[in-house]
């Protein structure tokens, strides 16, 4: 009797403690609170109240009312937003396997699932080593002169006066520029049906999402398939003449995992189109505040025309195109780019997705909510950066503090890009102040959502080459 006892004693004491450790792992932070915060109405949460006004002062009331964790609800999604430096670390780079990327599936099935932001672990490993190959220091710096003559061109054909929607225009040299880095030089067929399709593409990405013939989305999604197919023809053609070029997509021609398996077409599509659609909308916007900055602060772009023009002197004197070691050596327009980069700070936010309940400085972040790093908030910070919204290159003579400036992001997603993206706005501004000037049109402030942040109407401007007027 004693013994049957024991035995259930010891298989209670067992059952407890496995039960207890089981509730300890699966749901640790059971003790924990939502952060502050509301969740607005039945069903719609806050959402009408982030699209009714602008989303930045949406976020930064919030945070002035419940500090620097608050939930809320919207796109119907309970949210977790975070607007302190350490939050985003947290998020981002040491506690990042907790925290997927989500995207919405309709946006998924425009750009291609296998694209690597949409994913986490090995598969968005592997892929992100060669995007980060194809776009390193050592493939990057091969491509100034192509660059250069891409914002030379775009640059020529604004001359005379007439007005131009500075980011359209933007868009069209990111896009080229894009198109280099992928394919290095690509054959004008193929490069005219690429920007055909794209454009539909683009125009449909931010539409409703419907299957309903002759919607913007559903041309979006039959303009995608026509894509596959070109790209399809591109990728045949490269391994028929079985090059091994240091391009992108170089690159994911010839990887291989460690089963030796290559990456299928599709998947290879994907990544391209991804990599497109990443490097073409945020690198114009933040161009077009270049050029809207430059404009509202005449003696700053004065300090850039003088550093430009002795380099285009220098240049012009021995003949020689804009080399890759001067773009490294561009102190005062550099300045000039990360200070638009903080106050334009195009990626107001992220989005992520808690895999598991998630406690933070004592606050739960439960399983299945959106996590929002709240970027801007932090780079328009007081404590971080001193009369945040004026714009002040000279900040940067100093180094930000760490975590404080992440206009490209940080940890396991953060942007491949950002040395690509920097060169095109250095090359871009040697050019346009160097030999341009111009006025902008109509309306001097405002912003409007694309759904990056941008100049209103894209910033209407009119441009003259200097010499001709
Ligand atoms: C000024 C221009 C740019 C800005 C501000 C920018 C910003 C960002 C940010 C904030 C992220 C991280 C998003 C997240 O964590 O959810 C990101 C990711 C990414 N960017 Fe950029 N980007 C720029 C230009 C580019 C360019 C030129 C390219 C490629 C040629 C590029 C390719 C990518 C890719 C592929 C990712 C996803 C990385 C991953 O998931 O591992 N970006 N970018």
């Amino acid at each position: 009797m004693g013994g049957i006892f024991l035995h259930v004693f010891f298989f209670l004491l067992a059952l407890l403690s496995y039960t207890f450790f089981r509730r300890d792992k699966r749901e640790p932070r059971k003790k924990a609170k939502l952060p502050p915060g509301s969740m607005g109405w039945l069903f719609i949460g806050e959402t009408l109240q982030l699209y009714s006004q602008d989303p930045n002062v949406f976020f930064a009331d919030k945070q002035k009312r419940y500090g620097e964790i608050f939930k809320t609800h919207i796109l119907g999604c309970p949210c977790v937003m975070l607007a302190s430096p350490e939050a985003a670390r947290f998020i981002l780079v040491t506690q990042a396997h907790l925290f997927k990327p989500t995207y919405p599936k309709s946006k998924e099935c425009l750009i291609g699932p296998s694209a690597l932001f949409f994913h986490q672990g090995d598969y968005h490993l592997r892929l992100r080593k060669l995007v980060q190959a194809s776009l390193s220091l050592d493939a990057i710096r091969n491509l100034v002169a192509d660059i250069e003559a891409a914002a030379v061109s775009a640059l020529d054909s604004w001359d005379g006066g007439r007005v131009i929607n500075t980011f359209q225009e933007m868009k069209k040299f990111s896009f080229e520029v894009g198109i280099l880095a992928i394919f290095g030089h690509l054959n004008d067929h193929y490069r005219q049906e690429l920007k055909k399709n794209y454009l539909i593409l683009d125009k449909g990405y931010n539409s409703f999402p419907t299957n309903i013939p002759g919607t913007p989305y559903k041309k979006a999604l039959q303009a995608r398939k026509r894509l596959n197919k070109i790209l399809g023809d591109i990728i045949r053609e490269r391994k028929e003449k079985r090059l091994h070029e240091k391009d992108l997509l170089g690159f994911l021609l010839n990887s291989k995992d460690e089963k030796g398996e290559v990456l299928s077409d599709d998947k290879i599509a994907d990544n391209i189109v991804g990599v497109l659609f990443a490097a073409q909308d945020t690198t114009a916007s933040v161009i077009t505040w270049i050029v809207k900055y430059l404009h509202d602060n005449p003696k700053l772009l004065e300090a850039v025309k003088t550093e430009q023009k002795s380099i285009r002197k220098l240049n012009e004197e021995g003949n020689q195109p804009l080399s890759w070691t001067q773009t490294k050596n561009m102190p005062v327009t550099y300045k000039v780019i990360l200070e638009s980069l903080r106050m334009a700070s195009i990626i107001s936010f992220t989005f992520r997705e808690a895999v598991a309940d998630v406690e933070y400085r004592g606050y739960l972040i439960p399983k299945g909510w959106k996590v929002m790093p709240l970027f801007r908030n932090i780079h328009h910070n007081p404590e971080f950066f001193t009369d945040p919204h004026k714009f002040d290159p000279s900040r940067f003579e100093t180094a930000p503090k760490p975590n404080t400036f992440m206009p490209f992001g940080s940890g396991v997603h953060a942007c491949p890009g950002n040395e690509l993206a920097k060169l095109e706005m250095l090359v871009m501004t040697h050019h346009l102040v160097s030999k341009f000037r111009w006025e902008v049109i109509g309306s001097q402030s405002g912003i409007q959502y694309g759904p990056f942040p941008i100049p209103l109407q894209g910033l209407p401007a009119r441009f003259w080459k200097e010499s001709t007027r």
